[in-house]
């Protein structure tokens, strides 16, 4: 079945109020909501957070909307790819159940908002560093999205790792009821993370484009493997830089964290990641497409 859509605010929620548990409905089994935020342009990585969702939850709202306060000044927010009709239809495949899809007016009735969200530290790394003000824009429209459905759970992609890193904080400090749910990075056969910016790739960088995710993977089996010294680890870096420009990348960042994104504890000699679970990220441009990827590295 297609899932129904709702282009207003007070729509949706007229739809959504059935779900909601009722004092006086005890009866009744409690109904649970999860929102699946995106720009739209899906591929299977949205579609496979519309099924995890639906582990959760009877009710999936995947909302669509191309957000103009998280684009810089320059970004490809006008190019930005805009399918709706074909993002309903594979909507339909996975059980979604409800899409929306707002216009800028109806969620920005004055735009900059004069209202922020403001990221805080973690935000000033990573991504954050390359696209100035780019996590406050996520921050004031996932805001306003979890206001707007009043979802149980909400589920984001681990691709975009700083992101799901940020929402947690922020459903934390603003003490928002809602299960966040981070789903796994979704691949393409080669290796490649699905994105919807890869369809800016030519075809000759698409076969390039596999190298970072296996870059990230040979780093991640050295830090594990590697009795690691500063110098050691420093050269590893160098190296996995070195190897990626060489493929036709240009580095935005290729950074270690600790799993909350912190810095990685090291002195002159040691290198010591004994006791915490790190992190690899990327950020890298290929011809139009920046892409960005992680590794997760589990130390026991
Ligand atoms: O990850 C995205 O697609 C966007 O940043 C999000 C979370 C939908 C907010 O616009």
């Amino acid at each position: 079945m297609s899932p129904i859509i709702h282009y207003d605010i007070s729509s949706l929620r007229e739809a959504l109020q059935p779900y909601r548990s009722q004092q006086s409905d005890r009866q009744e089994r409690q109904q649970r909501i999860a929102l699946v935020p995106t720009m739209g342009n899906l591929h299977d990585g949205h579609l496979e957070l519309v099924r995890i969702a639906k582990q959760y939850v009877d009710v999936v709202v995947v909302s669509i909307f191309v957000n103009p306060t998280q684009f810089g000044v320059g970004e490809d927010f006008d190019s930005y790819p805009r399918t709706l009709d074909a993002d309903v239809t594979k909507l339909a495949t996975v059980g979604a159940d409800y899409v929306f899809a707002p216009s800028i007016d109806a969620m920005y009735p004055v735009l900059p908002p004069p209202t922020a969200v403001l990221a805080g530290n973690i935000a000033n790394q990573l991504c954050g560093q390359s696209r100035p003000g780019h996590f406050d824009g996520v921050g004031i429209v996932v805001s306003k999205l979890f206001n707007i459905v009043q979802p149980d759970v909400a589920v984001f992609g681990q691709k975009d790792y700083q992101q799901l890193a940020i929402i947690k904080q922020l459903v934390r400090d603003l003490s928002y009821s809602i299960n966040v749910i981070g789903a796994p990075i979704v691949r393409a056969d080669d290796g490649l993370a699905l994105s919807s910016r890869n369809q800016y790739l030519s075809a000759d960088e698409r076969q390039v484009a596999p190298v970072l995710h296996r870059e990230l993977q040979e780093f991640a089996q050295k830090l594990k493997s590697t009795v690691l010294s500063q110098q050691v680890f420093d050269q590893l870096l160098v190296d996995t830089r070195r190897r990626i420009s060489d493929a036709g990348f240009i580095i935005d960042y290729l950074e270690v964290k600790t799993e909350e994104l912190g810095s990685v504890v090291s002195d002159s000699t040691t290198f010591n990641i004994e006791n915490e679970n790190i992190v690899i990220l990327v950020a890298a441009w290929l011809g139009r497409a920046r892409l960005l990827d992680n590794q997760l590295v589990v130390i026991n």
